[in-house]
């Protein structure tokens, strides 16, 4: 059984919570795309942990992976290791593999992300993590590979390789060049490629050897649909393909085997960096969601730009990835809010549109047409039965649905793993 679950708006939908309810019925959560750009939140009893890189599947025993699509900080996955295993998560090569191919982000990818965006007049707001140009060397052929990374001797002959035309762009930009060869850093990845060593592993076997033995498999997206690197909004968008079928071929397995697909649509939308959010509210009721929501980066606690549910990118997000069910989360956000708005058209050059127009320009010309529905006032975080919802909760419920034509099987009330409410 082989699931894919992706955020269907600009990330930060809340797939952490949902890929750990999940977790309990699988067998092994794979992450396919992106890298410690991404920020997922989990919470459990009274504890909260933050995941950049390792799947949001850690808190139960089952095997998680990191595929080679992904381009993956070593320094982060350490911490990470080391974090969990302070909270008593041991994280060990049995439970986690990287896959071999999967691209090392460098300083000097770190610290061109930062130099790039200042040449930048219209700043993408980067995470500065380096994503971006991991990917490049990776399309450029230049990238370093896990592989190379724990075996010691490839690692220093593949950086003298790159180092020279790296130290040339960097010192070109007014950047710190001695980043590329510096000792502490060689020597800082040399013992980080020592630790993760055994971690070792081939992704797409793993996989493929899974389903064919009946496993079940979740792969969890990071970012959102929209900023996927081909069909978002470009140039505000990430570096990769964040849309469901990426899953297929980043982690080698064929679109025959997907079963579901599910989309994590939260109630209202957050954008976090540059780029077109139309629905924005840019009045208090925006700043008002920012709080009660908790709104601000995971990675970098930038704040979120909030708005109004947009149902026209939701109808796109349903095409881009071919969803067979919904995750609606962050409901109780809504709760004292009324009206509830929700944009169903666009306005775009006086006609009106269903369906987004496919430039990023025309996007930002278009005017949300927005449908009013009741709030509620009822607190609704501790509901676990749909037909206890309020009225006025439901038909918003339904709205969603109505504009998205895929069944809703799961609305989440609030961080905890057990606030939610579970329609399967
Ligand atoms: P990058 O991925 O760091 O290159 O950033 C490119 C754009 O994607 C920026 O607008 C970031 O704010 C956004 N972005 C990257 N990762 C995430 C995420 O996990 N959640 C939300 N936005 C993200
Ligand atoms: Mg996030």
């Amino acid at each position: 059984m082989f699931t894919i679950i992706t955020g269907s708006q600009f990330g930060d939908e809340g797939k952490g919570k949902i890929v750990d309810y999940l977790a309990k019925e699988s067998d092994i959560l794979v992450r396919f795309q992106g890298g410690d750009n991404a920020g997922h939140t989990v919470v459990v009893g009274e504890e909260t942990y933050r995941l950049h890189l390792i799947p949001s599947g850690v808190l139960y025993n089952k095997r998680l992976l990191i595929g080679p699509g992904v381009v993956m900080n070593p320094e982060t996955l350490v911490r990470e290791i080391s974090e969990l295993k302070n909270s008593g998560i041991d994280v060990n090569p049995k439970k986690l593999g990287v896959d071999a191919k999967t691209s090392i982000v460098m300083p000097y990818h770190v610290e061109l992300d930062s130099l790039r965006e200042v040449t930048r007049p219209d700043k993408i707001g980067t995470t500065k993590r380096g994503i971006g140009l991991a990917y490049e060397d990776k399309v450029s052929r230049e990238e370093i590979r896990f592989s190379d990374l724990i075996n010691g001797d490839l690692f220093l002959e593949k950086l003298e390789k790159v180092a020279p035309i790296k130290e040339i762009i960097i010192g070109s930009l007014g950047g710190d060049k001695e980043i590329v060869r510096r000792k502490e850093n060689i020597s800082k990845y040399i013992e980080l490629g020592r630790f993760l060593r055994d971690y070792i592993t081939d992704v797409s076997f793993e996989v493929n050897q899974g389903l064919k033995e009946g496993r079940k498999i979740i792969a969890e997206g990071a970012q959102g649909t929209f900023l996927d690197v081909i069909h978002g909004t470009q140039k505000y968008v990430t570096s990769s393909s964040t849309v469901a079928g990426s899953a297929c071929s980043n982690l080698g397995v064929g679109p025959t085997k997907v079963d579901e697909v599910i989309g994590v649509v939260k109630a209202y939308i957050t954008r976090v960096g540059g780029g077109p959010l139309l629905t924005e509210i840019k009045d208090p009721l925006g700043d008002k969601i920012r709080e009660v929501g908790g709104e601000y980066g995971t990675t970098t606690g930038r704040p979120r730009r909030c708005g109004w549910l947009d149902g026209v990118l939701l109808r796109k997000a349903i095409f881009l990835n071919g969803y067979t069910s919904l995750a609606l989360t962050k409901l109780d956000v809504l709760t004292g809010i009324d009206p509830i708005k929700i944009s169903l058209d666009y306005e775009f050059d006086g006609e009106t549109l269903r369906y987004p127009p496919e430039t990023t320009g025309d996007l930002e010309r278009c005017k949300p047409i927005y449908e009013e529905l009741s709030g509620w006032k009822e607190d609704i975080r501790e509901i676990k039965d749909f037909d206890r919802l309020p009225k006025t909760c439901k038909n918003y419920i339904y709205k969603i649905e109505e504009v998205s034509e895929v069944p809703i099987k799961f609305i989440s009330l609030g961080p905890r793993r057990d606030q939610i409410i579970d329609l399967r």
